[in-house]
């Protein structure tokens, strides 16, 4: 059924520019023309936009902008990420219930998304602003056999995809300021917290929380982070699909993750590389013991960030804050 449906999204979507009859789909699905007709106003309920002409046949003029768990998953061009997927209208932090679920033996891969958190988390127990149906609000559970010293890659990863997306949706040019804050313009746009369960050698489920500011004016930012945050519709004056969105990160996630396993983290580090913002640059660093100005030189195979002190030694920093 649900595989059935996604088909006829494929086949809509591949002929969005021009009408496909029912006789048509109902061949290439191999159900009945009933069936097409029962699946178009199931689609028609969750927001996709069919047009149905006698004669000629149907053609999709809108994809829906509504975040469901159908609209999530039909359509989805994931293999495992997502599959089981819990959509809230309103919780406290999608992390809490990514918590919960691994707890309770949920699937590597669950994602859990909501419209709105009322008690968003940011790293250092700062608070993540989460308005309505304005960004992105999502907690990714994972089970990855590494060690958790290997954990922090995963982070560097999903920054990396975070702005591959941004960029090749928006065409606007996002960097990455270690570890995982996406910035455009100097504003941040996205940040990730991983939080873990783990042993000393084996991590038993990681939490990835991924919050993407999208659809906020400068009027709705909330008022304590206007001078540092933006979004992408501040950045492009475009109102964004935010089910796309999600869609997006989640196939490219799935993809990145996939090839990470395989090949490991310098096709990572690469990427990461290239999004890095002020490389070679001096800058304010905050870490649990000292405050310090020092010049930012790269990444390390396991995602440290080193860099050269004034005195000229280079120290490799695994817990630390770059200043704005
Ligand atoms: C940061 O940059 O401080 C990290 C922000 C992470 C925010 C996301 S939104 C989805 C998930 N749920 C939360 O409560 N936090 C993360």
């Amino acid at each position: 059924m649900e595989s059935t449906r996604n088909l006829l999204i494929e086949i809509l979507e591949k002929n969005k520019n021009n009408y496909i009859s029912g006789e048509q789909m109902s061949k290439m699905l191999g159900i009945s023309r009933t069936a097409v007709w029962k699946h178009m106003k199931e689609l028609q309920k969750d927001g996709y936009e069919i047009e149905g002409i006698s004669k000629k046949g149907y053609k999709i003029t809108q994809f829906p902008s509504k975040v469901s768990v159908n609209t999530l998953q039909w359509g989805s061009k994931t293999k495992w990420l997502g599959k089981t997927l819990i959509h809230k209208h309103s919780t406290g932090s999608t992390q809490i219930i990514g918590h919960q679920l691994a707890v309770e033996g949920t699937p590597h891969g669950t994602v859990v998304v909501a419209d709105v958190q009322t008690e968003g988390k940011g790293r250092f127990d700062r608070k993540w602003h989460s308005s309505n149906n304005k960004g992105i609000w999502m907690s990714i559970v994972l089970r990855p056999n590494l060690l958790p010293n290997q954990a922090p890659q995963i982070t560097l990863l999903a920054a990396t995809v975070i702005a591959d997306v941004i960029k090749s949706k928006t065409g606007l040019s996002p960097n990455i300021k270690w570890p995982n804050d996406v910035l455009i313009n100097n504003k941040k746009v996205s940040g990730i917290l991983t939080e873990m369960q783990a042993e000393q050698d084996r991590i038993q489920y990681m939490v990835l929380g991924i919050g993407i500011n999208i659809n906020q004016s400068v009027e709705t930012l909330a008022n304590d982070i206007k001078a540092s945050a933006t979004s992408l519709r501040i950045e492009s004056t475009i109102e964004w699909n935010i089910r796309d969105l999600i869609q997006e990160t989640l196939a490219h996630f799935e993809q990145a993750y996939d090839s990470f396993i395989d090949e490991g983290f310098s096709p990572i580090k690469s990427k990461w590389e290239s999004y890095a913002y002020m490389i070679g640059q001096s800058v304010r660093i905050k870490t649990f013991k000292k405050e310090t100005t020092a010049q930012l030189i790269g990444i390390k195979e396991d995602g440290a960030l080193i860099i050269k002190n004034e005195d000229g030694s280079h120290e490799s920093l695994y817990s630390a804050e770059i200043q704005w």
